[in-house]
């Protein structure tokens, strides 16, 4: 059943109050609830419904009396009086066979929930959406040493204890967490000096593994004082550490559950790109606690209301925290490989989607990222001071509200004085938009003439103009900036802006910042590439001509079997060597177009990309590197050693960014000799790990995978780095027998969706191997897509995306995709999450 925006209405009662009893059991739970329902003066009537599933109703009262309830699809209802009363319930539910991981679930002995967006349904009978807010007490029964839930402790004794949440909250925030654990325990004093204990949770073998997560948790907490001017409204936050988890995260209100991947890092254990996302993350979920738990959303539609501005936030946070520059370099390539990917595919849909089957298809890049890039043009358009008034206004107006796309924008017009309305259809219209640019001079006077133009999307077949915020600066031919950045508003199809006073043609640096999430559609020579590569004082755009010219070197060895440009060679050389850039940023501007990108570009082009030439060409021009920039990357594996103990400090992780890159080259032209040594003295898991994909690039690490699980098979985290590493690296023509082996590996956990996605999204990624011409492993993901179906649907329906872009493929390949998917649509009793998904995949 699909489910549409345009149908939304109020639910018929409010709730006053929750209180819930839990008697944990693993296969037998008990939950007790009484909830207070009123009429709801918004509502026009109708007939009471609670939504719930896979439970076993024991007893039902209303008002003390036993009532007859009517099961319907998905819930029941059941004749109420006319005025308040209580609903009293007592279900049974089986958290040990709960393996889809959604409602109260079991990990590891420990009892945990996920209940975002619709798992409250699998604990009791409730009005599960998220418009319906009420304060909860809850009390936890059960034999173990920890027993968690949202809100404040305020009583508690041998086998129990009871938690009040004084905050209204729908039922998707709720959580509970009982088990044998262990806490990293802290303070943090609040803005107004309120003191608030801090807890990371975790099992008694990973206490060492809380600082770094405690560290950015309390840095979280200051951040959204000083730049939001939010502070914390409990006495206690807790954090817990789940192994088996669907997604990163989950925002629960004071008691935040996470995949342990997302929290947990010791320098031994975890790489640099782990420790920053680990920051990342934890501020994300502490940002919710005003963005999305304060004020929440009206409807799953609305979901980028709070998902998409708490990204931003956390960007912002983290760009803080680290540099601007390289964070926004970070985020854009993470859009364009995982945004632009689906906005220009099937999967395309709107930042607010009008309808879904199933909304746990919905937790998407378009949702998440797409939605923090347009806060980004919003703040952009209306500067920082009309970005920090409408801000203000939004959390004094709302706070307490399940609000609206609508009442977001309206903050910003009220405290502006701006009107949104064609601003708004970034919200409704799905697709990337192209923007064309041509550039006149004539009597001092430069016209910039830009276009713009959104190509169909599933459902939507004309697309009108948008608010495009195009940020640009002018150069001189000598290098001098002659027009610092301005912000050009881009609202028709086509519209011209004009420059006075310019004396020769200047350099146009355009999308400075990537101040619009758009494909500029422009051909600029290779020599403009290489002045804005050398020139531009826009971090970004230097990089992003770098890349530029990459690409293109690329595409022509792709096609015409060019050889590698010697002026691009010689520009990396010296981007590599200019002491004055940032460690991190070099390492950046020498990583190479992913395959996927070039794929993406072909395609584009009206060429249908062959896998295995797109891998031969990359590592084609990565030896050309290697070998015309010998001695700058090995003066630079030497020169960024960073001296003294691991600290997972931006400065020293961008110096091992910068020396990775290197050895990375490297590598491919000393037979390993570096690489081997590196993996022997390595103290951190950035530097081994660097060391041991450095040598699977060269096919060369046998013994060293053999050392590496010896050394680190008692740890799941590391284990799953192991796993993924050889199912993304395998060579093309290994992928099947490697990923196969690696199935059937007495470690691979399939259950557990850490290691499912290490191995089958590993192989995915492994764009070469994946494609391979005999079709083996688009069949081997489909099985085990159909085999994971059945106990982890959530999982499974993410997972199909590895299928999305096979449109862009021959014949062949399309044709051995569209029956893998065809056998898993035919699969009987397929979920309702995977069946949209591939329903979807295969119309579009
Ligand atoms: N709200 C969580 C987060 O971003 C994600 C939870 C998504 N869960 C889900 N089952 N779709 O931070
Ligand atoms: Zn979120």
């Amino acid at each position: 059943r699909t489910i549409y925006l345009a149908d939304y209405t109020p639910f018929t009662h409010v709730v006053e109050q929750v209180e819930l009893t839990f008697r944990l059991a693993p296969a037998t739970t008990r939950v007790l609830s009484k909830i207070t329902f009123a009429p709801n003066p918004e509502s026009d009537g109708g007939t009471f419904f609670l939504h719930g599933e896979a439970l076993k109703l024991i007893s039902a009262r209303i008002d003390g009396a036993a009532v007859e309830v009517r099961p319907v699809e998905g819930g029941l209802t059941c004749d109420v009086p006319s005025g308040r009363f209580v609903w009293e319930a007592e279900v049974e539910i089986s958290p040990e066979s709960n393996t889809a991981l959604e409602g109260l679930y079991m990990s590891n002995g420990m009892y945990c929930t996920q209940c975002e967006a619709e798992g409250f349904r699998k604990i009791t009978y409730y009005p599960d959406r998220p418009d319906v807010m009420a304060p909860f007490k809850v009390r936890i029964e059960g034999d173990l040493p920890v027993l968690l839930s949202n809100g404040n402790p305020v009583a508690q004794g041998e086998g129990w204890a009871e938690w009040v949440d004084p905050w209204p909250k729908p039922a998707y925030l709720f959580a509970l967490v009982a088990g044998e654990l262990v806490n990293h325990l802290d303070s943090f004093t609040t803005a107004s000096g309120k003191q608030v204990e801090l807890n990371i949770w975790v099992r008694p073998g990973d206490k060492d593994k809380c600082a770094f997560g405690m560290d950015a948790l309390k840095r979280s907490m200051a951040w959204d004082e000083q730049v939001y001017g939010r502070e914390y409204d409990l006495d206690i936050f807790n954090i817990v550490a789940v192994d088996d988890f669907n997604m990163g995260a989950m925002e629960n209100k004071g008691l935040n559950i996470f995949n342990s991947s997302a929290v947990l890092a010791s320098p031994e254990t975890a790489t640099d790109a782990n420790f920053e996302r680990i920051e990342g993350i934890i501020a994300h979920e502490y940002f919710h606690n005003w963005t999305g738990n304060r004020i929440t959303c009206r409807d799953w539609f609305q979901l980028c209301l709070k998902e998409g501005l708490t990204v931003f936030r956390d960007q912002q946070f983290t760009g803080d925290m680290r540099s601007h520059p390289v964070k926004r370099i970070s985020d854009v390539l993470e859009l364009r490989a995982r945004q632009f990917r689906e906005d220009n595919g099937p999967l395309a849909h709107p930042v607010r989607p009008e309808s879904f089957v199933e909304i746990n298809n919905f937790y998407t890049a378009t949702v998440y990222e797409k939605g923090a890039e347009v806060i980004g043009m919003l703040k952009t358009l209306v500067g920082d001071t009309g970005y920090k008034a409408a801000l203000d206004l939004y959390f004094e107006r709302h706070d307490g509200d399940a609000a609206t796309i609508e009442d977001w924008l309206k903050v910003f017009e009220d405290a502006t004085g701006r009107d949104l309305s064609q601003f708004k259809r970034w919200y409704s219209q799905a697709g990337t938009p192209r923007v064309g640019v041509e550039e006149a001079l004539s009597d001092g006077t430069y016209t910039l003439t830009l276009t713009q133009a959104t190509p169909a999307t599933p459902g939507q077949e004309v697309a009108e103009p948008l608010v495009i915020p195009v940020a640009v600066g002018l150069l001189s031919p000598n290098g001098d900036e002659v027009v610092p950045t301005q912000v050009l508003e881009l609202t028709e199809t086509r519209q011209e802006f004009t420059f006075e006073g310019l004396g020769a043609k200047p350099v146009l640096s355009i999308l400075r910042n990537f101040s619009a999430p758009v494909i500029l559609e422009r051909d600029s020579p290779n020599a403009e590439r290489a002045f804005l590569l050398a020139h531009d004082t826009d971090p970004f755009n230097r990089w992003e001509a770098g890349r530029a010219l990459a690409k293109d070197v690329l595409v022509r060895m792709i096609t015409e079997d060019a050889a590698p440009a010697p002026d691009y060679l010689s520009a990396l050389n010296t981007v590599a060597r200019d002491e004055t850039l940032d460690p991190a940023f070099r390492a950046l501007a020498l990583g190479l177009p992913s395959q996927d990108d070039l794929a993406q570009t072909l395609f584009e082009a009206r060429r249908t990309p062959d896998p295995l030439a797109i891998r031969r060409s990359v590592r084609a021009l990565s030896r050309a590197i290697a070998e015309h920039s010998g001695e700058t990357l090995s003066d630079l594996y030497d020169d960024m050693i960073v001296p003294g103990p691991y600290s997972p400090d931006a400065e020293a992780a961008g110096q091992r960014a910068l020396r990775g890159a290197a050895l990375g080259y490297l590598t491919l032209v000393d037979d390993g000799t570096r690489a081997r040594a590196q993996f022997e003295t390595a103290d951190n898991m950035t530097e081994q790990l660097g060391a041991l994909a450095a040598l699977l690039n060269i096919d060369a690490a046998e013994s060293e995978l053999a050392r590496f699980r010896a050394q680190w098979q008692g740890d799941r985290l590391v284990m799953d780095k192991w796993f993924g590493l050889q199912a993304s690296m395998a060579p093309p023509d290994q992928a099947a027998e490697r990923a196969q082996c690696l199935t059937e590996d007495s470690d691979f956990d399939w259950k557990n969706p850490n290691r499912f996605r290490a191995v089958i999204g590993g192989l995915a990624m492994n764009a070469a191997g994946f494609h391979a011409p005999t079709g083996a492993n688009y069949r081997l993901v489909g099985d085990w897509l159909i085999r994971l179906d059945p106990v982890n649907p959530q999982t499974t329906a993410r997972m199909t995306t590895a299928f999305q872009t096979w449109r862009r493929y021959d014949a062949d390949r399309q044709g051995m995709i569209r029956e893998v998917l065809e056998k898993i649509a035919a699969t009987e009793g397929l979920s309702r999450d995977t069946t949209e998904m591939v329903g979807r995949i295969l119309a579009g």
